[in-house]
C-alpha cells in the first residue's frame, strides 16, 4: 500500500511557502532572459500568443498531472512511476527527466553566472555606459577563457552550498522574500521602458502577432519555452510536489504558478523591446540579447549602476531558487536510490554540471568551434532539452496521469471527496487526449516526421 504521508521525509511547512517555492522554481532565467531573446528570434507576437496559449492548454494541466505523481508517492522521480505502476517501463521517463535536469543546470549556470558578473561589474563601476562600450564589454566577457568559467563554477558552487542544507531550510526562506522584490523592481523598469523612444515599436512588435511568422519550428520553441518556464516535463514540479503537505489544492497552486509565472515572462518583453528597438539592437541575437538590451537601459537612468546592480542580483536569486529545483531532481534520486547521504548526492550533482557547465561556459569562445548540427554545446544543450526532452516527458507524464494511475489517486490527491467535478473531468480528458496528441502533433511536425 502506498502510503500518503512518510514522516521521515522533509516537508514544507507552511501553504504559502509552498506556493512561494512554486513560484520560485517557475521564475527564472526562463522568463526573463529565455522568453525575451525566443520571442525576438520567433517573431515576437505571435510567437507570445502561442506561448501563453500553450501555458494555460498543456502547462497547468501538466503541473497539475507531475504535482499528483509528485505527492501521491513523496518519492524522487523514478520511484514515483514505480510506485504508480510497479514492474513497468514508467520509471524510465525518471532517467529522462534526471539527465535533462543535469543538462539544463549546466548551460543555465553559465547564463546564471553571467548576471554573477554584471551584478559585479555594476558594483564595482566597471559597467560601461555607452552603448557600443557595452557591446564589446559583453561580447569580450563572453568569448574569453576564464571569467565565464570562473563565474559558472562560482555560481554552481553557490548553488551547492543552499542545496546541501536541505530542502526546507534553504529554498523556503529564500523564495519568500525575494520573488515580490523582483516583481517590483520589473514592474518599475516597464513603466520606464514604457517611455522610452522605441516604446510604440517594442510594444507593437510584442502585442501585435504576425501569424506569417510561425512555422511548426517556432509552435514547437513556443510549447518547449511554455515547459521550461513552468519546470515541467522533467519532473521538477513532481520533485516538488514530493515535499508538499496533504491540504495545499494542488490546483490551485498550479494556476497560481502559472499566472504568476507568466506575467513575469510578459513583463521581461515589455522591458526588452522597447529599449530594443530604442537602442537598435537586433530582437533576433537569440541569447545574448538580454544581456546586451539590460545594461543599455540600466545605465541610461540616472543612478544606473545602482539599478544594474540590484536587478542582477535579483536576477541571480531567481536563478538560485530555480536551479534548487533542477538539482533537486537527480539530488533526490541519487540520495534515495543510490542511498548517498544528501550532501554527498548534491556534490555529485553538482559535480557533473560543473564538468559540463565549464564546457558551456567556454563554447562562446575558445570552443565555439565544436559544433554539432551547426550548434555549440551551450546551444545543443538549450535546444534538445527544451524542444525535445522536456516534451517527450510531458508526454509521457499526462498519458501516464490521464491513462494508467488509479483514478482514486488523482482523486484523493485534488482533494475531491465526491463524484468528480468539471474540472476535473476536464483536466483528466486533457492529460488522456489533447495534451498527448497536441505534443505529439508539434513535435513530429517539426521533425518533418508528418
Ligand atoms: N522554470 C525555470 C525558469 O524559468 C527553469 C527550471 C527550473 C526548470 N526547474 C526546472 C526547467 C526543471 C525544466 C525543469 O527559469
Amino acid at each position: 500500500m502506498l502510503s500518503d504521508t512518510n514522516n521521515k521525509r522533509a516537508q514544507f511547512s507552511t501553504k504559502i511557502g509552498v506556493i512561494a517555492t512554486a513560484v520560485g522554481s517557475a521564475v527564472g532565467l526562463g522568463n526573463i532572459w529565455r522568453f525575451p531573446y525566443e520571442a525576438g528570434s520567433n517573431g515576437g507576437g505571435a510567437f507570445m500568443l502561442c506561448y501563453i496559449f500553450f501555458i494555460f492548454l498543456l502547462g497547468v494541466p501538466l503541473i497539475c498531472a507531475e504535482f499528483i505523481v509528485g505527492r501521491s508517492t513523496r518519492s524522487n522521480e523514478i520511484k514515483a512511476f514505480e510506485k504508480l505502476a510497479p514492474g513497468k517501463k514508467w520509471f524510465l521517463n525518471g532517467y529522462i527527466g534526471v539527465l535533462a535536469s543535469i543538462l539544463i543546470l549546466s548551460f543555465y549556470s553559465v547564463v546564471a553566472g553571467w548576471t554573477l558578473e554584471f551584478f559585479i561589474a555594476a558594483v564595482t563601476g566597471r559597467m560601461p555606459s555607452d552603448m557600443s562600450e557595452l557591446h564589446d564589454f559583453f561580447s569580450e566577457f563572453i568569448s574569453g577563457n576564464w571569467r565565464p568559467l570562473v563565474w559558472t563554477v562560482g555560481f554552481l558552487l553557490l548553488n551547492y552550498l543552499v542545496v546541501s542544507r536541505g530542502v526546507q531550510k534553504g529554498i523556503e526562506r529564500l523564495s519568500n522574500c525575494l520573488m515580490p522584490a523582483m516583481t517590483l523592481l520589473l514592474i518599475a523598469f516597464c513603466v520606464n521602458s514604457l517611455f522610452l523612444p522605441g516604446a510604440s515599436e517594442g510594444v507593437g512588435f510584442l502585442f501585435s502577432p504576425d501569424f506569417s511568422k510561425i512555422d511548426s519550428h517556432s509552435l514547437l520553441s513556443a510549447m518547449g519555452q511554455a515547459f521550461f518556464s513552468l519546470s515541467i516535463g522533467l519532473g521538477g514540479m513532481l520533485t516538488y510536489a514530493s515535499y508538499f503537505p496533504d491540504e495545499v489544492r494542488l490546483g490551485r497552486c498550479a494556476t497560481t504558478t502559472a499566472v504568476l509565472d507568466t506575467f513575469v515572462a510578459i513583463l521581461a518583453g515589455v522591458i526588452i523591446f522597447p529599449a530594443v528597438f530604442t537602442y537598435g539592437i537586433s530582437p533576433q541575437s537569440g541569447p545574448t540579447l538580454v544581456f546586451e538590451t539590460l545594461p543599455a537601459i540600466f545605465m541610461n537612468l540616472p543612478g544606473g549602476a545602482i539599478w544594474a546592480a540590484l536587478f542582477f542580483f535579483l536576477l541571480f536569486m531567481a536563478s538560485i531558487t530555480s536551479t534548487i529545483s533542477m538539482s533537486e531532481i537527480s539530488i533526490a534520486y541519487f540520495e534515495e536510490e543510490k542511498k548517498l547521504c544528501r550532501k554527498k548526492a548534491t556534490a555529485l550533482t553538482i559535480g557533473i554540471a560543473i564538468v559540463l557547465g565549464a564546457v558551456c561556459a567556454l563554447s562562446f569562445g575558445p570552443l565555439s568551434n565544436i559544433r554539432f548540427f551547426g550548434m555549440t554545446v551551450f546551444e545543443l544543450f538549450d535546444y534538445v532539452s527544451s524542444n525535445v526532452c522536456l516534451p517527450v516527458g510531458g508526454m509521457v507524464t499526462s498519458v501516464f496521469v490521464g491513462w494508467v494511475i488509479d483514478r482514486k489517486i488523482i482523486d484523493r490527491q485534488l482533494n475531491i471527496r465526491t463524484n468528480s467535478l468539471p474540472w476535473v473531468k476536464l483536466l483528466i480528458f486533457n492529460l488522456r487526449y489533447i495534451a498527448p496528441a497536441a505534443i505529439a502533433l508539434i513535435f513530429l511536425n517539426s521533425l518533418g516526421i508528418i
